[in-house]
Formats: structure tokens, sequence, C-alpha cells
């Protein structure tokens, strides 16, 4: 039950728990990639390790935009428990495959969230979404290009290593 100064907020609880959900999946996205920046490190991919310590720490700040945003409309932010991080993984490839899966799921997550806020008449927290649908467009799009270089350059012979050093290079130009 929520106290009067809770009620006059904008932020209904059915919303406010999928936002909360949200944290807690930008939480795990960003302890994910710093399993994948580790595993990186150890293989000796400099570039790519650097890449995903970068996208671990973004992954932190979409979870803490989200929450402060919670907090700033009168609701309760809930600091996520994060489990089952994945840290063991095949290869470089297998690992892009699970990055672009992850933003693919992260895409469709807002989404739904973005669903729900109009069903429920919340449009101050569409509005709010509306970086965040942006930004999953840049996301995915660099998920993609770093995964097709596995495919243009061919991961035989020094391939992994010309992989690696072409990560850097992955920009995004929205205009
Ligand atoms: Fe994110
Ligand atoms: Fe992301």
């Amino acid at each position: 039950m929520r106290d009067l100064v809770r009620q006059k907020t904008s932020l209904s609880e059915e919303i406010e728990k999928i936002l909360n959900d949200q944290i807690k999946q930008e939480a795990k996205a960003s302890a994910t990639y710093l399993s994948m920046a580790s595993w990186c490190d150890q293989h000796g991919f400099g570039n790519s390790t650097e890449f995903f310590y970068k996208q671990s720490g973004e992954e932190r700040d979409h979870m803490l935009k989200i929450f402060k945003y919670v907090n700033d409309v009168g609701g309760k932010a809930i600091s996520p428990e994060v489990t089952d991080v994945p840290n063991n993984f095949n290869s470089l490839r297998a690992i892009f495959e699970q990055a672009l899966e992850q933003e693919i799921a992260n895409t469709q997550s807002i989404s739904r969230i973005v669903e729900q806020c109009y069903k429920a008449k919340d449009y101050t927290t569409v509005t709010f979404l509306q970086w965040f649908l942006k930004e999953q467009v840049e996301e995915e799009f660099i998920a993609r290009r770093a995964l097709e270089l596995f495919d243009v350059i061919g991961e035989d012979g020094v391939g992994l290593y010309m992989i690696d050093k072409r990560i850097p290079d992955i920009k995004y130009q929205a205009e």
C-alpha cells in the first residue's frame, strides 16, 4: 500500500515493477560484458577486452538512468541482485554472438515496456524510454558489425588476431 506522498506520483506499481525488472536486466548485461572482457583478456584479445569493458560500463549507465528515473517520479528503485552470470565461453565468436543476442533481447524488453506504458497511459515513461529505443539501434548495429567481421575476415590463421584488431574501428553514425 502506498502512502499519500507516493499516491501523488505518476508511476503506477505495475510500471514501477517492470522498470525494476529492467534495472536488473541492465545490471545482468553489465556483469555479463564484464565476464566477456575477462575471457578476452585471458585469451590475448586486447581490443575486444577494452570493447567489453566499455560495454559493461554503458550497461551500468543504463541501469543507473532507469534507477534514478524510478526514484525521480516517486517510485522505489531496487538495487538488483545479479545471479547466474556466465563465466565460461567457447570462443571469441561465441562471445560476440551472445553479445548480439543480449542486445536483441534487451531491445525487445524495452519495446515491451513501452507497450505496457501506452496501455497504462504512462506517457511520461514512454518519453523517458525513447532514449533507450534509440540507444538500442546503436547497440545492435555495433554488435552486428562485430559479428560480421568473423565472416568477412575469417577465423583461420591470423584471422582472430585481425578481427580483434578491427574491433575499435566499429563506429555508429546515426545520420
Ligand atoms: Fe542497456
Ligand atoms: Fe546494450
